[in-house]
């Protein structure tokens, strides 16, 4: 089965997740700015990643509208896993019958730029710090998933 994974990523977190399931995969990670209906078209499915930014999933409508064949997508933000309703998340993106998963990611503040780090602390209302939570152990879920599907 050929596979790619395709990410959208503003300052970091998503690329990471991108690069460890493509290397636990065997296949490549690929920068969705980089990828065209062409690209989409080679492979047997897709596992897209995306930064989410007010509940919405980066990169998913792009990718959608590539028409793969199966897509797989994972959302990475700053909120807690267990604070995350992904029923929801998948309603509000749209995502049909789609599988989701989610991962949490963290904040990068040189990286979020000043509208970013704004809204972020109009939300929160702390001031923004860099925080990392992203854990590899946390793809386990949908690694299995895509080797059940082999
Ligand atoms: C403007 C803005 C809006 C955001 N909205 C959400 C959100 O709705 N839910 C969430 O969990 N995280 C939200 N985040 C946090 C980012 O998704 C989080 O920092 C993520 O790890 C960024 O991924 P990246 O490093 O791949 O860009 C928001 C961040 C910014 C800057």
């Amino acid at each position: 089965m050929k596979i790619l994974v395709t990410y959208k990523s503003k300052t970091g977190f998503t690329k990471k997740y991108a690069k460890w399931i493509a290397e636990e995969l065997g296949c490549e990670a690929k920068d969705i700015k980089t990828i065209t209906p062409k690209n989409v078209a080679e492979y047997d499915l897709i596992i897209h990643g995306g930064w989410i930014f007010g509940g919405i999933i980066s990169g998913y409508n792009k990718i959608k509208s590539f028409a793969p064949k199966q897509l797989i997508v994972f959302g990475v933000g700053f909120t807690p896993k267990a604070k995350v309703d992904l029923k929801k998340m998948a309603e509000e993106n749209k995502l049909g019958d789609t599988s989701l998963y989610y991962f949490e990611g963290g904040t990068n503040p040189p990286k979020m730029g000043l509208i970013g780090r704004k809204v972020v602390e109009m939300v929160t209302k702390e001031k923004v710090a860099y925080q990392d939570n992203t854990d590899r152990k946390a793809t386990a879920e949908l690694l299995k998933a895509i080797k059940a599907l082999k």
